[in-house]
């Protein structure tokens, strides 16, 4: 069991500065200032921030299409890792996904991403195709995987 001393709520456009280091961070071709506040803002769109003390220590961005949703990008910051925060982003995430019609979570995953995958297997996610090459710097394949959302 995780201790939790985190709170999960929608991004908001102050959460920019933040959210871009993280990004950054973690990212080799990271989103721009730009690119953050069309996720944040879009209508079809779900953001969340995880805060430890007020301040962003992760993020889930996703594209709803139901009944299909699309998971853009994850990060938890490194200080923060192993606490839980991906796990309570992604079934927030996915609790706003079922109430607005959608049925399947998919995501692209570097095959090389061992936390990652494991993360998502560890929430039902499971394997169903690759894309060869799909990554650069460094190169690797996509693991494409699915969560069927039961009620
Ligand atoms: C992947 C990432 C989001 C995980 O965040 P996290 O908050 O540490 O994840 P959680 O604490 O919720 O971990 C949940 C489960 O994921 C798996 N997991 C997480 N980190 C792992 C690691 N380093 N090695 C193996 N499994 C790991 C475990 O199954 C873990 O469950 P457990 O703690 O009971 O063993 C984080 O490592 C990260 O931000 N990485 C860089 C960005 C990235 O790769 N994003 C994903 C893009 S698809």
């Amino acid at each position: 069991m995780h201790a939790q001393p985190f709170v999960i709520r929608p991004a908001q456009e102050d959460d920019l500065p933040a959210l871009l280091a993280l990004e950054t961070a973690y990212f080799a071709h990271p989103w721009t200032a730009e690119n953050l506040l069309t996720e944040i803002r879009k209508p079809a769109g779900c953001f969340l921030v995880a805060l430890r003390q007020a301040s962003p220590v992760g993020y889930v961005s996703a594209v709803l299409v139901p009944p299909e949703a699309f998971v853009n990008n994850l990060a938890v910051a490194e200080p923060c890792r192993g606490r839980g925060v991906a796990t309570a982003l992604m079934r927030r995430l996915e609790n706003a996904c079922a109430a607005r019609g959608v049925t399947a979570v998919k995501l692209e995953v570097r095959c090389g991403n061992t936390a990652a995958r494991s993360l998502y297997r560890s929430l039902g996610y499971v394997s169903d195709g690759v894309r060869p090459g799909f990554y650069r710097d460094p190169p690797d394949d996509a693991a494409l995987m699915t969560h069927v959302l039961t009620d």
